[in-house]
């Protein structure tokens, strides 16, 4: 499924009897050299996080453990809901794109790789100011 650039990402199990095994390369399975990694655990299904845009920074998001929902829109009235439950699937997210991360199983564990180091200033945390900047770039 393909939604404003956002796809699901599907990567190979190199499992055994020993277990599985899943890789992730940058600028291999995912579009981008990774330059940071943070993780999300022990949020529940009355969590919503994320709520946020980011002007520069792309986004993999894999639930190496439970599950959860990510919504993305595009600030123009579209708007897709993923699943993530599986280890070896994650969602990659352009620059731009609003989301929130909601429905946490209480065993999820959500790994988030992305293309930039973290810096405040590229994050559009508010709303309105998001729809105001999307509807400028429109023009
Ligand atoms: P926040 O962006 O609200 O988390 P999420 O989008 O996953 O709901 O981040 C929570 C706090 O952590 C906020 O004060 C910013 C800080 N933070 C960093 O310092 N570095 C990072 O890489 C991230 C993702 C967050």
């Amino acid at each position: 499924m393909k939604y404003l650039g956002a796809h699901m990402l599907e990567f190979p199990q190199h499992g055994d009897e020993r277990g599985h095994l899943v890789i992730v390369e940058g600028q291999k399975d995912i579009p981008f050299d990774i330059k940071r990694i943070f993780y999300i655990y022990g949020s529940d299904e009355s969590v919503v996080r994320g709520q946020h845009a980011n002007r520069r920074t792309q986004f993999v998001l894999i639930n190496v453990a439970g599950k959860c929902k990510v919504r993305v829109c595009d600030g123009k009235g579209n708007e897709s809901v993923f699943l993530l439950n599986r280890p070896h699937t994650g969602i990659y997210l352009p620059c731009m794109v609003w989301k929130e991360m909601y429905d946490f199983s209480a065993d999820s564990v959500l790994l988030c790789l992305a293309s930039e180091h973290y810096d405040a200033n590229e994050y559009i945390r508010e709303y309105d100011e998001y729809l105001r900047i999307v509807d400028e770039e429109d023009k």
